[in-house]
């Protein structure tokens, strides 16, 4: 199976896409809560460290793919100094909750949040300094369509910056992770997030995604020059670094 075969509820008449979109329109509400639960407050050390390996100087527009619920964009504009910051979901329920926690939180002026599709973007080629997304291209149909979209709108001189689960290899916190992800992090999801199916697709879209070395050679193959990546909490999620 291909990794972009994994889909949240596999029915024989969805797209992946379609899939996808529903799942984050149902558990949205929950969303935040459950990733400070299951991750035990860590996604957002992780959000801001992946900010920090960011060296462009004085980046003054980001567009944050698969923005969900704003996290990432949130902390890019508490790190830099940006005077516009796009955050992009396919999921009209992720963004709803982001609006309200950038309301809330008085940035409206400088954060706007669209509905849309990473695969089909509408900004024109060269009109962002950074793209980032955190924990989005894992669920995009077509990986390599979305990598490209990324590409196109990134500034000749722009960086990208692209945090995902990654596969722990170290004895035996993989064997102890994999318990926790495969077993225990579904179970919990399941009852609290009124989607059965989510933390399983959660667990399963990790398993078939290429990591470390192998999404490494997928950015360049995509055109991406100075390729790195860094790998967080013995390996669960690991951040990648890239020039165009
Ligand atoms: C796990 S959430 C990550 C949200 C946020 N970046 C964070 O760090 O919490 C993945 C998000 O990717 C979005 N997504 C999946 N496929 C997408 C696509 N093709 N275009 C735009 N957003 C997409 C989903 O709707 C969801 O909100």
């Amino acid at each position: 199976m291909e990794h972009n075969q994994v889909r949240p509820y596999q029915h024989s008449d969805t797209s992946k896409k379609q899939e996808v979109t529903s799942m984050f329109d149902k558990i949205a509400p929950f969303y935040d809560f459950l990733n400070g639960l299951l991750s035990a407050g860590i996604d957002s050390i992780w959000r801001r460290k992946a900010i920090k390996t960011l060296t462009a100087k004085n980046p003054k527009s980001l567009l944050d793919i698969a923005t969900g619920t704003a996290d990432l964009a949130i902390e890019a504009n508490k790190q830099l100094a940006l005077t516009k910051i796009v955050g992009l979901d396919i999921s009209p329920g992720m963004i709803e909750i982001g609006n309200r926690k950038i309301n809330k939180k008085g940035l409206s002026n400088i954060i706007s949040l669209e509905v849309g599709d990473s695969e089909n973007l509408h900004y024109s080629s060269g009109s962002f300094d950074v793209v980032t997304a955190a924990f989005g291209v894992r669920n995009f149909e077509n990986l390599k369509a979305g990598l490209s979209e990324m590409y196109r709108v990134l500034a000749d001189d722009g960086q990208v910056l692209i945090l995902e689960f990654s596969r722990p290899t170290i004895f035996p916190f993989k064997q102890l992770f994999n318990t926790y992800f495969k077993y225990i992090l579904p179970t919990i999801g399941k009852v609290t997030s009124k989607d059965p199916k989510a933390y399983k697709y959660l667990y399963e879209s990790v398993q078939l995604f290429p990591d470390y070395d192998e999404f490494a050679s997928i950015l360049e193959e995509i055109g991406f020059k100075k390729v790195t990546w860094k790998a967080l909490s013995l390996g669960i999620c690991t951040i990648y670094h890239a020039e165009k």
